[in-house]
């Protein structure tokens, strides 16, 4: 039988990604202690788990080197690629936002050529040019996003609130909801068709214990 490849997105999602297969007998021990492996097996069930950066998840779905994919939302919107959203498993709840200081409130959809930093470039563009009607600056940035308007960079960032812990110690508020955020189950097209029970099962497997939480 052919093995069933997974990828999952490094870090905190990985983690709850492992816990969410072991509940329906899919064995993910090795991956859990602490190695520098990438690619994990368990021979039982035909699997293999290989662990890749979130933004990359959808990349090696899309492709077929992985025919399942557990990511964020964000990086979905971001990457926008060929492949099945199947279900979202509702961990990892957090959403995409507006932020800055909070003088920028009443001014963020009046300002010509808005300054907006953000790691979602995509995001960003879409949600101003084509919500909002608003040309804006995109500078993107790789990481502390916080930082931007503090030092002058821009006026506002698009970013990531998880419990709004970054945002409140750097004197930053939510200025206006984009969207929710979740983890998702994403299949390669035609790993679908090709392997569809397989698929399903596990499907419907994750979704038995999602109903149950
Ligand atoms: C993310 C996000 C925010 C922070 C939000 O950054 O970009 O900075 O987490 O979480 P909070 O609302 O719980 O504080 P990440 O930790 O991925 O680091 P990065 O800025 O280096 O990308």
């Amino acid at each position: 039988m052919k093995y069933l490849t997974v990828a999952l997105a490094k870090g905190r999602l990985a983690e709850l990604a492992m816990d969410m297969f072991g509940e329906i007998g899919m064995d993910c021990s090795e991956m859990k202690e602490k190695t520098r492996k990438l690619i994990f097996t368990d021979e039982k069930n035909k699997m293999k788990f290989i662990l890749v950066k979130a933004s990359d998840v959808p990349t090696y779905v899309e492709y077929g080197a992985a025919d399942i994919g557990i990511v964020g939302k964000d990086t979905l919107l971001e990457e926008n690629r060929n492949l099945y959203e199947m279900i979202n498993l509702g961990f990892g709840k957090c959403k995409m936002a507006v932020c800055g200081k909070a003088e920028m409130r009443d001014r963020i959809f009046n300002v010509n050529n808005l300054k907006v930093a953000s790691k979602y470039p995509h995001i960003a563009e879409k949600f101003f040019r084509d919500e909002k009607g608003q040309t804006i600056e995109l500078i993107k940035l790789n990481g502390s996003v916080e930082l931007a308007p503090l030092v002058g960079l821009s006026d506002v960032i698009v970013d990531i609130v998880e419990s709004g812990k970054t945002l409140a110690e750097n004197g930053l508020e939510v200025l206006y909801d984009i969207c929710p955020l979740s983890a998702w189950f994403v299949v390669n097209k035609v790993s679908m068709k090709m392997y569809t029970e397989r698929i399903m099962a596990i499907v419907e497997g994750l979704s038995r214990n999602l109903g149950g939480n």
